[in-house]
């Protein structure tokens, strides 16, 4: 790279950069005209500009602002029409003395954010500050429709029968979301797994369901591909396009480009607003810690899996770049979000897959939601064959609730394991989820149940948006 910063990159302090006094040069440099759209490659140099730079500091990584600099992002611009041109003026004489609007006085920019840039850096640096807002107009997920009836559930075994699907049908759940395992395939082989799909879609009344509700799916390791796999399973990447092929991605889609399958969506107005996150627990997963066999031997008994806590400060559930996306979608306002992670969050410890599994992980999520303020979350969970809810209460900033729902058309084959956090009994017969939102009550009510194929309720919880937010 050519731009030379004025200042080692380690002095970059917010405190010096604040209302630093040291004198900049400023390269003189002309405005060209905003003409045509810049070219991608120009567009990934200036993000490697802008990460590498004083940027960050005030407009955070991507763009999004902080304390310190506005929004990049969004479609208001505080100085200009966000056009090319505009987008260079700003950069090129910053915000000094008094210039600013809504950081006038307490934040200053520094022409070039203080950095000494060629003319090819500040064209490059324009060209991404500009796409910002623009990906985030097409990426924009919201909808207007008011949705308060949800359907979940995870696990579907593809060679039997799926009776399911007709009494989730006669809910008229407007949004059904698939937690993963949607097709019981393990499989290295993306013909084979291809071929297990084709069965789920050959099920009469998985495809009307299709046809009668939204559906949003995120996978769990045997859709994936290898069994408790991770960030190790090397057709990782191919998978992706098997599943986003079978669950009807636009070619464009941002998910196609990123590494991994998550994603959210916003539907509703302000006041009846919806968040649905969908995690990838997956594609950026790290090795996971085993007992030895005996022990495991021994765990059965008990209903237990064979997994032990990794509390590697490297060990990962999520990959940075999703861990960035969902500190962005936490800040995004909603009044009610679900985030749907295919193995299960609060329960602790069955030693099957869980976020238990990785202590410091479960708690950087903690942490998120209490930094970003994100109020009314609740956590959608699959992969464990029973039907179970958990509350997590003490360090989080308001109750964490958790509803586990698993699987669709087989009874569980291992014993029900032991959860410190459980409420209520679980149970090993086939089930999905269904909620229901009453938006009108001046404070909202959310009816969550966990229902056997006959739509008997096996487990229900009711909660009111006021118990979601943060004390
Ligand atoms: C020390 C903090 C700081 C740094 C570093 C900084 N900015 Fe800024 N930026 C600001 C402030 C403050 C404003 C003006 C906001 C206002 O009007 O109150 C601003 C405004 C902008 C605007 C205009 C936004 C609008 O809404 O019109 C752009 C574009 C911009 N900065 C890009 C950059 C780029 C690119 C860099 C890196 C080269 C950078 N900034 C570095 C603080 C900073």
């Amino acid at each position: 790279m050519r731009y030379i910063p004025r200042m080692p990159r380690n002095r970059y302090s917010a405190r010096v950069l604040r209302l630093c006094g040291v004198p900049i040069v400023l390269a003189a440099l002309a405005a060209p005209a905003g003409g045509a759209a810049p070219d991608p490659a120009a567009m990934e140099r200036g993000a490697a500009i802008y990460r590498g730079g004083t940027c960050p500091v005030c407009h955070h990584w991507e763009g999004q602002g902080n304390r310190r600099g506005p929004d990049l992002t969004d479609d208001e611009w505080l100085h200009g029409d966000g056009s090319l041109a505009a987008v260079r003026t700003a950069i090129e004489t910053g915000f000094r003395h008094g210039a600013g609007r809504r950081f006038r006085g307490k934040y200053e920019m520094w022409p070039l954010g203080g950095m000494e840039l060629d003319e090819s850096d500040v064209d490059a640096l324009t060209a991404y500050v500009w796409s910002l807002h623009r990906r985030r107009r097409a990426a924009d997920t919201l909808t207007r429709e008011v949705v308060s009836r949800i359907a979940f559930g995870s696990g579907a075994d593809q060679d039997r029968s799926q009776p399911v699907w007709d009494t989730v049908l006669a809910l008229r759940p407007q949004l059904t979301l698939m937690l993963g395992n949607s097709v019981l395939a393990g499989t290295v082989d993306m013909r084979e797994l291809r071929l297990q799909y084709d069965k789920l879609a050959a099920k009469p009344g998985f495809s009307e369901l299709r046809r009668q509700s939204r559906l949003m799916a995120t996978w769990n390791d045997l859709d994936f591909g290898r069994e408790d796999g991770g960030a190790d399973f090397d057709k990782r990447a191919e998978s992706q396009q098997v599943f986003l092929d079978f669950w009807n991605e636009p070619p464009g889609s941002p998910r196609r480009q990123q590494q991994g399958i998550y994603t959210s969506q916003r539907f509703g107005p302000p006041g009846r607003r919806l968040q649905v996150i969908l995690l990838d627990t997956r594609y950026g997963r790290g090795p996971i810690w085993q007992v030895s066999p005996d022990e495991a031997r021994r765990r059965q008994l008990l209903g237990m899996g064979p997994y032990l806590p990794n509390d590697h400060e490297r060990a990962r559930m999520l990959s940075e770049e999703q861990w960035r996306w969902l500190d962005q979608q936490l800040r995004q306002p909603a009044d009610l979000r679900l985030i749907a992670t295919s193995i299960p969050f609060v329960m602790e410890f069955t030693g099957w897959e869980s976020w238990a599994n990785m202590p410091n992980e479960r708690q950087r999520l903690i942490e998120l939601i209490r930094d970003t303020g994100a109020a009314g979350v609740l956590l959608l969970s699959g992969d464990t064959p029973w039907a179970d809810v958990s509350r997590l209460e003490g360090e989080v900033p308001y109750p964490l609730w958790d509803f586990n729902s698993g699987s669709l058309n087989r009874r569980g084959m291992v014993g029900i394991g032991p959860n410190r956090h459980r409420v209520g009994t679980p149970t090993a017969e086939p089930n999905f989820g269904y909620m229901e939102i009453d938006w009108t009550a001046a404070d909202p009510t959310i009816r969550i149940e966990l229902r056997s194929i006959a739509n008997r309720s096996l487990l229900r919880q009711i909660v009111r948006l006021s118990e979601l937010q943060p004390k």
